[in-house]
């Protein structure tokens, strides 16, 4: 007779620690620099169509910021969010000197503005090519939630 009885599943839990700011003020002098220049990018954004603007800001290893925005376009799927605008550029000009840190602001910010899944994804590559992990500070309405790697944002991350 065949047994029938199902398997007992393993219950695991997965938990990740973060930062929790509730000013950007709070926010290590290094960090709040990244997050005035991610707000001040916001105002380069082409939002025409979702009006959500948003702004990330890099620090490289060598201290030197940079940023971008997201850019949308009249092929709606052809736009692109900030934060990747901005990997692939750092990564083509700057592959040598890499990534600290990556701070996301937005206009509206009634609250934390957080990266898309396909973002997160980048960003993640980013780190696996590196060596090294990505600060990720997600801001909004005032306050602030950090987390030291972006591998804490994408548990169980598809690997090819
Ligand atoms: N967007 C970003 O640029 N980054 C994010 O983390 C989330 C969403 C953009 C894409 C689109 O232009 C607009 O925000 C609304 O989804």
């Amino acid at each position: 007779m065949l047994n029938n009885k199902p398997q007992m599943a393993m219950r695991e839990i997965l938990s990740i620690d973060y930062e929790r700011y509730h000013s950007i003020d709070e926010l290590p002098d290094q960090d709040r620099a990244l997050v005035k220049e991610a707000e001040e990018a916001t105002k380069g954004a082409h939002a025409r169509y979702s009006n959500f603007e948003v702004g990330a800001a890099v620090r490289l290893r060598s201290g030197r910021q940079l940023h971008a925005s997201n850019f949308e376009s009249e092929v709606y799927p052809a736009g692109l969010c900030a934060e990747r605008s901005l990997l692939f550029y750092v990564e083509s000009n700057y592959a040598d000197d890499p990534i600290e840190a990556l701070a996301i602001a937005s206009n509206p910010s009634e609250r934390e503005c957080y990266p898309c899944g396909q973002c997160r994804q980048v960003i993640v590559d980013v780190e696996r090519r590196q060596q090294s992990p990505i600060r990720v500070i997600m801001t909004g309405a005032g306050s602030a939630t950090v987390v030291n790697s972006a591998e804490k944002l994408l548990p169980f991350t598809f690997k090819l």
